[in-house]
């Protein structure tokens, strides 16, 4: 079986690395916001070219703070898209703001920002676009209407650490940005993990507090906050993967020119080719029949993933936002036919070439263009 991810390949070529890093931190009995938190947060926030980081226990929570020190809550706006992981839309509503969705563009699949003016209201407080499968959203478009409208711009960079456009990276074009590092991202933890990159020491020193229950002190709790820290073994270990990142990413980023050669010879649409402004967290194809097509790969010994089955503004957790079917047609449509193939840096190029001959012999059947 070819697997989708293969955590266990990563342990196996960094285990050793990781398991001294996390022995020493064991036995140090430092185990919440020690001194590894504060040395990742510092070459994590020099990996991304920005002022500061902030080490979270999750990329919810990082969401979740980013629009409390923003400022924003109930009666404000924020837009977002509704092709995301549920996380980006659910941490909207903590804060008390309401969600307003805009549709993907069918090239990128991040945020249109042709849609932007018309989703802008008086309460319209911010814009979270979301870097989806690891690729940048059409930032420099997205910052113009940002600035002329005097908006927040909230990154969700969950799925793009290191992705960049002309030397700038995921999490630095907006106030903050917003990361994962649950064990299956680009960079992941032994467990939970999250973290926010901001330019501004002013919003970084409030998601420091807020994230240790809203403290300037010790028992001096001057905002309501949270416990949102990110434990010190898992900063060690995060400490350990990052020197690795960017060799993992140029893994990632052969792997998906094999896929994109590969597939155009096989005659099956892939996605756009990226360039530095992707990472590759998912190399996702559109196909018809996703479902059958998926079941032969299954078969045929390849597993794959879906991101995602069916976007938030019809999951029914979230039907009191009053949106419908059809509301978001590039969205809609994508959410039928996308598909993951596998992709991790420990994969071969035979591998690649495996999984399009198992695609070719499913039947798969290009998805007819979006546009
Ligand atoms: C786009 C996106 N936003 C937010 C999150 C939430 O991150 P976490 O699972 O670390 O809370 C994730 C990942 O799970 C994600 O993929």
């Amino acid at each position: 079986m070819i697997p989708f991810l293969d955590l266990q390949a990563q342990y196996n070529s960094v285990g050793h690395e990781i398991e001294s890093a996390v022995l020493a931190v064991l036995r140090s009995g430092e185990y919440v916001l020690g001194r590894d938190v504060r040395e990742f947060e510092e070459e994590f926030a020099r990996f991304c070219g920005a002022r500061e980081a902030v080490a979270l226990n999750t990329g919810t929570s990082a969401l979740h703070l980013a629009l409390l020190a923003a400022g924003i809550g109930p009666g404000d706006e924020v837009i977002t898209v509704p092709m995301t992981f549920v996380a980006t839309v659910a941490a909207i509503l903590y804060v008390g703001a309401k969600p307003v969705f805009v549709d993907i563009d069918p090239v990128n699949w991040t945020l249109d920002p042709g849609h932007l003016e018309k989703a802008i209201t008086a309460r319209t407080k911010a814009i979270m676009p979301v870097h989806l499968h690891g690729r940048l959203a059409a930032m420099p478009a997205i910052l113009e209407v940002a600035e002329r409208h005097g908006l927040f711009v909230i990154e969700d960079a969950a799925q793009a650490h290191g992705a960049e456009a002309h030397g700038q990276r995921a999490g630095t074009f907006g106030a903050i940005g917003c990361f994962s590092f649950y064990p299956g991202k680009n960079l992941g933890a032994c467990g939970e993990g999250g973290a926010i990159t901001t330019n501004r020491p002013d919003l970084a020193d409030a998601i420091r507090s807020l994230r240790d229950w809203g403290q300037a002190g010790k028992y001096n709790h001057v905002r309501q906050g949270f416990n949102f820290r990110l434990d010190t073994v898992q900063a060690a270990a995060l400490r350990v993967k990052l020197r690795h990142l960017e060799a993992w990413t140029r893994a990632r980023r052969d792997l998906a020119g094999d896929y994109d050669r590969r597939l155009a010879e096989h005659g099956i649409a892939h996605p756009a080719p990226g360039g530095r402004d992707h990472v590759y967290h998912v190399y996702a194809v559109r196909v018809r029949e996703r479902d059958q097509v998926r079941g032969r790969l299954s078969e045929l010994g390849v597993a794959t993933g879906i991101h995602y089955p069916r976007p938030v503004h019809l999951q029914p957790a979230y039907a009191g936002l009053g949106y419908r079917s059809g509301d978001f047609a590039v969205s809609e449509k994508f959410a039928a036919e996308t598909l993951s193939l596998p992709l991790f840096p420990e994969m071969t190029g035979q591998q690649v070439a495996q999984v399009v001959e198992a695609l070719a012999h499913a039947g798969a059947a290009p998805a007819a263009s979006a546009a």
